[in-house]
């Protein structure tokens, strides 16, 4: 018998498909020298990062941190096909890593944006707080090294989902839209009623002042 579990609550959905939408619009705006677009995007794309960070401590149980931080030993067994059935829920062991690497290298590339300029016309709006030195080291990981790690890593990330859909008959995705996985054995399932939907929005205004305060530092 298998059992429909709601795995990824809405907040967490909604963050998902938001920041996969601000990444692509990041990378093109960037590319076609749409800067004042950039800088809107890498905001929204800021607030989501740090409403997931928050997210990771009060959001549904399977949206949390602890729920997906592993031991390389359960990589290890996952990967061997020993893992025990819990490490199938919400991400598994080897889809944690990709999850925190992408977090941790967004997060880089949204930090380092601040302090970025071209040396053109596009300035980051927190430029003015550092040294130039300091501006210019911004600027060489965020031309030179973020941006290439991410595509990579987004690539990475896609032809996973695509590598479980077709290899291992296991869509992914479909999760991801709706919220449910169906599953061999029962689990509980992460918390998703109008209580935690209104607690994220919440969160999400939050990050979002949290973002407008820095940029206010800057403008100071
Ligand atoms: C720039 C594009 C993208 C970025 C930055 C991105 C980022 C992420 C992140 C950070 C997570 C972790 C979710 C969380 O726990 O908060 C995730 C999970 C996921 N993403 Fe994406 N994503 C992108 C595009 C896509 C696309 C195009 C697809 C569909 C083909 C997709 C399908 C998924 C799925 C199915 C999961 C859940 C994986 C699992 O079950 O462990 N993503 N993504
Ligand atoms: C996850 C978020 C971000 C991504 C994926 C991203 C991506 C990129 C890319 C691909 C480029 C073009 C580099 C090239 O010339 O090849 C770029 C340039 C730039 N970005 Fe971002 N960006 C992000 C966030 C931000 C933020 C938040 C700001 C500032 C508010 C910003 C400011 C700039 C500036 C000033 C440049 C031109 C200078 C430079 O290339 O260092 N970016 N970004």
């Amino acid at each position: 018998m298998s059992h429909l579990v709601r795995v990824w609550d809405l907040p967490t959905r909604v963050f998902h498909w938001s920041l996969a939408v601000c990444v692509v619009g990041l990378v093109l705006t960037a590319k076609l020298g749409q800067m004042e677009w950039h800088f809107r995007l890498g905001y929204a794309a800021l607030t989501l990062l740090l409403f997931r960070l928050v997210w990771g401590l009060v959001g549904g149980r399977w949206s949390r941190f602890v729920s997906f931080l592993y031991s390389p030993a359960s990589v290890w067994r996952y990967l061997r096909g020993t893992a025990v059935p819990a490490h199938s829920v919400g991400h598994t062991p080897p889809g944690s890593l990709s999850v925190f690497a992408l977090l941790l290298f967004l997060l880089a590339q949204a930090g380092t944006g601040l302090f970025s300029d071209d040396e053109i016309a596009s300035s980051g709006p927190l430029t003015h707080l550092v040294s130039n030195a300091w501006v210019s080291r911004a600027s060489w990981y965020h031309q030179e090294i973020g941006q290439f790690v991410l595509i990579a890593l987004v690539a990475l990330h896609v032809a996973a989902i695509l590598f479980y859909l077709w290899r291992k008959r296991q869509n992914l995705i479909v999760p991801m839209l709706t919220g449910d996985k169906s599953l061999e054995q029962a689990a509980p399932p992460s918390r998703d009623d109008g209580f935690s939907r209104a607690l994220a929005a919440a969160v999400l205004l939050l990050c979002g002042g949290a973002v407008a305060l820095l940029l206010r530092l800057g403008a100071a």
